[in-house]
């Protein structure tokens, strides 16, 4: 939809905005409410995902390496898991790197979608994995995942094996999460639903995961006041926020903020949001688990738990779920 940006009122010459009505309504409903939040899903624009790859690289990140690593060494074992002519449904792709894992271990899958909300980056990926894996039809689906999901038609009554890895579970409150996994769990002729979660671990290496030296997981974070600004036409000073990551051990969460390094006024759609000294805007949470609280938490959404895989020093899981 076209719509005037809010500086079109005072200046004819002013340009005018392509603006994604569930991104602005969303956004002015997380900022004008009286503690100020922004949908973790939004981080993900070109940009977000090329920081979100880099941050996969970073040495305190240590999820993608440690469940790289499980994957490397159990996925073999999803292969007794899959009928013949089964199709791969991921949830949040991102760059599909695991997936090659299990697309090389699985070698009679025939189908696979990669579902994932950053449009762009899923449709440069998409063509790059087909290329690699010309006997896998490969169709992308730029969707979000917690809305209903409708699969290309001819999949629907395939065989599917879901896969959502990464721990974005735990980017959901619990209430969130269980209805997402009661929601995949009604999806028709599912397998089994092979998903990764971070475990509970030490507050420093938590904190200095999401708080890195080189600063990117705060350029990452920052990068939704970019994005606002440039989609939405707000004037948000980005260098007048900083990043900061709390553990919050009441909720067993590593939250992100956006904390506002003076009192000042921003502009957005047409409202002045205003921001105190030392306010936050919270833009996402990132819950872990213990091995059996999540298999607790699988079997409430009907769930069964057929094996949990986790690296030598616990540091993350792995669990293959089967319809009970
Ligand atoms: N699976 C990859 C990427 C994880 S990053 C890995 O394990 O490294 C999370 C991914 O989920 C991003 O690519 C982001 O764009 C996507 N994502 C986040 N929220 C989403 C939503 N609501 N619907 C669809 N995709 C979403
Ligand atoms: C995608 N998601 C599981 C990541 C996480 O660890 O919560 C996103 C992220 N946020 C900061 N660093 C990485």
């Amino acid at each position: 939809m076209t719509v005037l940006s809010p500086d079109a009122a005072r200046s004819p010459d002013a340009p005018t905005l392509d603006v994604d009505r569930n991104f602005a309504d969303s956004i002015l409903a997380g900022l004008t409410a009286s503690r100020k939040t922004i949908e973790s899903k939004w981080l993900y624009d070109v940009e977000g995902s090329r920081l979100f790859d880099a941050i996969t690289t970073l040495e305190e990140y240590y999820p993608t390496r440690v469940e790289t690593g499980i994957l490397e060494r159990y996925a073999p074992d999803l292969a007794a898991l899959m009928p013949p002519d089964a199709a791969l449904v991921e949830l949040g792709s991102g760059s599909s790197v695991k997936t090659r894992l299990v697309l090389d271990a699985l070698p009679g899958l025939s189908a696979y979608v990669p579902i994932d909300i950053s449009a762009a980056h899923l449709d440069v990926v998409a063509r790059a994995l087909s290329a690699d894996y010309p006997e896998i039809d490969v169709q992308p689906l730029a969707a979000d995942f917690t809305d209903r999901i409708v699969l290309p038609a001819g999949l629907a009554e395939r065989p599917k094996l879901l896969f959502f890895p990464g721990s974005t579970i735990g980017n959901f409150d619990p209430d969130g999460a269980l209805a997402l996994l009661g929601r995949m769990r009604a999806l028709p002729r599912v397998t089994g639903f092979v998903i990764g979660f971070d475990l509970i671990k030490d507050e420093g290496v938590l904190v200095r995961a999401y708080d890195d030296s080189k600063g990117v997981t705060a350029a990452f974070n920052l990068n939704l006041l970019v994005r606002i600004n440039r989609e939405l036409g707000a004037n948000f000073d980005v260098d007048a926020f900083r990043h900061e990551a709390r553990w919050n051990p009441t909720a067993n969460r590593i939250e992100m903020h956006l904390v506002s390094r003076r009192a000042q006024t921003v502009s957005l759609l047409g409202q002045r949001i205003e921001f105190a000294m030392e306010e936050s805007i919270h833009t996402e949470n990132s819950h872990k688990y213990s091995v059996s609280g999540f298999r607790d938490f699988a079997a409430m959404a009907g769930w069964r738990t057929y094996a949990t895989w986790t690296d030598a020093k616990t540091r993350f899981g792995v669990s293959v779920l089967l319809p009970d």
